[in-house]
């Protein structure tokens, strides 16, 4: 839930209404304004929602700047390659990362204020660096968000390069409930890698883009295994069913932000398992 300029109330009531209990979100998505319509579309039915928001990004200048001024930009850059690169990797620059308790004590009382509510179920450290998993200040504030009733459960957001060694380190991490990680036909080797260790400390994983964040729909091999499979699924129903039956610990978190698609992920839901021979063929497939 991080894109701008869309009908995001009517598209999270419906998704409510259809028994989606599940939303994610974070502080520096689209500068807060994600945490901001959330909150609103939860008005008067916070009880029926699993907020899960993370911290730990600081906003780059380039995020900074006025929503009119971000908005002219998102369009050039979408109209032209070199200036969505160059957009991008200033992002990139000017981001940063805090992990430290001021700046997460401040962040979470504004995300709460965005959500319009008390508490949050869930509160992850967004992609904190190896390093910051270690510090024993950062168990130390997470407790003290719990002992004030701010955060329900915590965990980790771990980055798309995460590796089984930052799983097993965020593991070690006192009263960690949830991970959230990547989930989709390139990373199955990390899940297979690490599932045992996830078992046994008995932690929960979101798993997030089922869709690779777009790029499986371009994948010519996958497109292949989705025509030729009999059951007649869209190729997102396919890959979150895969998504589904990978992570065997938790649940699924697709990005959705339009009502067909929307329509599609519930249909794909009540869809049954895939095939082993399916699930295998999947699960070969190389980014
Ligand atoms: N490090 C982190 O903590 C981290 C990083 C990335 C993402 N996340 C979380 O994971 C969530 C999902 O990530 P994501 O949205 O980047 O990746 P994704 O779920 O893998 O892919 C989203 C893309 O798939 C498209 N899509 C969705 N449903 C579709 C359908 N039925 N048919 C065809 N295309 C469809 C979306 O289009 P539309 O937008 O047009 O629907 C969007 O372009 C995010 O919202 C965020 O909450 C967390």
């Amino acid at each position: 839930m991080s894109r701008p300029e869309r009908d995001w109330d009517t598209l999270l009531r419906q998704a409510l209404d259809a028994g989606i209990n599940f939303f994610d979100t974070a502080d520096n998505y689209s500068q807060g304004n994600s945490e901001r319509v959330l909150g609103e579309a939860l008005r008067g039915r916070r009880q029926e929602a699993i907020i899960c928001t993370k911290a730990g990004h600081t906003l780059g200048s380039a995020q900074r700047l006025p929503s009119g001024v971000l908005k002219v930009m998102h369009k050039v850059g979408r109209s032209f390659g070199p200036a969505r690169r160059a957009l991008k990797a200033g992002r990139q620059l000017f981001n940063g990362t805090r992990f430290d308790s001021t700046y997460l004590t401040h962040a979470i009382e504004n995300s709460l204020r965005r959500l319009r509510t008390d508490y949050v179920d869930i509160f992850l450290l967004h992609n904190p660096p190896l390093d910051a998993l270690t510090s024993a200040d950062l168990a130390k504030v997470i407790h003290s968000f719990k002992d004030r009733g701010l955060v329900r459960y915590y965990g980790v957001a771990c980055p798309d390069a995460v590796t089984a060694d930052y799983i097993r380190a965020s593991l070690c991490l006192p009263e960690l409930s949830v991970i959230e990680l990547p989930t989709h036909p390139y990373v199955s080797d990390l899940f297979f890698d690490v599932v045992d260790a996830v078992k046994n400390k008995g932690v929960a994983v979101i798993g997030r883009t089922p869709y690779a964040r777009g790029k499986i729909f371009d994948d010519k091999q996958f497109l292949r295994i989705v025509m030729t499979d009999p059951t007649n699924r869209t190729p997102a129903q396919m890959a979150l069913r895969f998504a589904i039956q990978l992570n065997e610990l938790g649940m699924v978190l697709p990005g959705v932000s339009s009502l067909p698609h929307l329509e599609d992920t519930l249909e794909g839901l009540s869809a049954p398992p895939l095939s082993p021979d399916a699930f295998d063929r999947i699960s070969a497939l190389n980014a």
